[in-house]
């Protein structure tokens, strides 16, 4: 295994080298215009769509029987084997230096503090604690009107609701409306890599999936927005893994449910029975298989911002104009194939700041959650499930219990949460104040799209002006 590893490194290290000759400053130049309106041709924009849903037509029967056999088989995970976060081997002996700036928009470079200055809105950093020692940042615009807290999705962070810019970003448009906006970052993300005893090279540092985000982090980043601001409710915006954080929160500690005035899902995950992206599904299939891989080479952090995400960013996303499609396909194979709606600049912009990093353990869960068709607890294999939870299968989340009022955006053309389960999310929420099933929108969309501004926004602003 080490020696696969090794071997891939050296290719990486060899093509970095000849990489490094080309001179960047030529590419950089190169007009990326012609892609924007070829991707804004109807023509174009049907064609993806027919082939991207060939492709899943094509794939589905297929990543479903993976997944079936996945069921059966079962899972039996253990304690981790390599006791270290072996993130440095992936980074050792090469230099990503100068590959980021492959990117021709100058937002895609910056931080997200300079980032939000220079649209001219302030913005604060603070420090919030969690109960069990991880030490999290938070951005927030500040203003005196009412709290928004944003919590972003798996290997995002803040950064997720400014990379669409002053027109469309979330954050921005809350704080043209008055809003004092709170933006959370995860455990694990490139701002929250800290805890008070433990270090991100210890394997301990990541053993948490988005169960540990929404039971700890939240709370307590909850907690610091209402004491900062006197207040004693505030209103919650989550895209994806932010939702599902939210409802791990809201039902495994109800106490925090009467702090939320009003929840607001962007592309609902808690169920993922029908997943639509294929490639999401072969990978969910093989959910054991990568987990004992990742426990064997102590690679724990997964999605982080390395020296070799940089350099495939580089490859991928940004050198030539055509190869940013390339860097959207991958996408859009996993969060569904819609392009109408993206923005070629943004997108190049999200690529920048994302991955943000987040633990394997992340996507084990999720992965379990496509096999089993279940929202539950982590799985650790029957015997360990009993002596932590007292049962063979792992307990399921009580939604049924969750009061604070939840308005949902969902679609078809979003292939991670379809239509389907989040209809069956909505069936068991008791407090459901409307679902907005928005087609032509794709898992990302549902946060960047060019025309959220017009399309979700007034929606969203149309809610948090009600009372509860
Ligand atoms: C796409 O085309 C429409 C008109 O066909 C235009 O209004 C819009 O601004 C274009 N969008 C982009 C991203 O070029
Ligand atoms: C795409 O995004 C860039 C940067 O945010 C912006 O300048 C441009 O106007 C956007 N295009 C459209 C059609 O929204
Ligand atoms: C809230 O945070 C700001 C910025 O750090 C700080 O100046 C202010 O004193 C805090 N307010 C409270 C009540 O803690």
């Amino acid at each position: 295994m080490f020696r696969y590893l090794r071997t891939c490194i050296l290719a990486l290290v060899i093509l970095s080298c000849v990489r490094a000759k080309t001179p960047f400053s030529n590419i950089r130049n190169v007009k990326r215009g012609f892609l924007s309106d070829l991707l804004n041709t109807s023509a174009v924009q049907k064609g993806v769509n027919f082939a991207g849903e060939a492709f899943a037509d094509i794939l589905g029967p297929l990543s479903s029987f993976a997944v079936a056999v996945a069921h059966i088989f079962g899972t039996d995970q253990e304690t981790p084997i390599s006791t270290a976060n072996n993130k440095n081997i992936i980074d050792a002996g090469y230099s990503s230096e100068g590959f980021v700036y492959g990117f021709q928009s100058e937002d895609a470079r910056m931080s997200i503090e300079d980032l939000i200055r220079k649209y001219g809105y302030p913005v604060e950093r603070h420090r919030v604690t969690t109960e069990d020692g991880y030490e999290l940042a938070m951005f927030r615009i500040p203003s005196k009107g009412l709290p928004v807290f944003l919590m972003h999705g798996l290997a995002g962070s803040a950064a997720h609701f400014v990379v669409s810019g002053p027109e469309n970003g979330l954050a921005y448009l809350l704080a043209q409306q008055g809003f004092d906006v709170w933006m959370g970052n995860a455990r694990g993300n490139t701002f929250s890599r800290q805890h008070i005893s433990m270090k991100p090279s210890e394997a301990q540092f990541w053993d948490f999936s988005w169960h540990e985000i929404g039971y700890y982090d939240l709370p307590a980043m909850i907690d610091y927005v209402l004491e900062n601001t006197s207040q004693k409710t505030l209103r919650y915006i989550g895209h994806s893994q932010g939702t599902t954080a939210f409802f791990v929160m809201a039902s495994d500690r109800p106490e925090y449910d009467k702090k939320i005035e009003i929840m607001i899902a962007l592309s609902p995950v808690a169920y993922l029975a029908h997943v639509r992206s294929p490639l999401i599904k072969l990978v969910a299939a093989g959910t054991d298989f990568v987990h004992a891989i990742v426990k064997i080479t102590g690679i724990y952090e997964f999605t982080a911002d390395t020296r070799l995400s940089h350099i495939l960013k580089a490859f991928v996303c940004s050198a030539k104009p055509s190869f940013t499609l390339m860097c959207h396909i991958p996408l859009l194979l996993g969060m569904g194939v819609s392009v109408a709606h993206t923005n070629v600049t943004d997108l190049e912009v999200l690529m920048g700041h994302t991955p943000s990093g987040s633990s394997h353990k992340q996507y084990v869960h999720f992965g379990q959650e496509i096999v089993s068709g279940k929202f539950r607890k982590f799985n650790y294999g029957s015997e360990n499930n009993l002596k932590r939870y007292g049962s063979v299968e792992p307990p399921d989340y009580k939604i049924e219990n969750i009061v604070a009022p939840v308005v949902l955006f969902y679609g078809p053309g979003d292939w991670l949460a379809q239509p389907e389960d989040v209809e069956k999310l909505a069936s068991r929420l008791p407090n459901v104040v409307v679902s907005y099933n928005i087609p032509m929108l794709n898992h990302m969309e549902f946060l960047i799209a060019t025309d959220f501004r017009t399309v979700i926004f007034p929606k969203i602003l149309y809610w948090l002006t009600q009372l509860r």
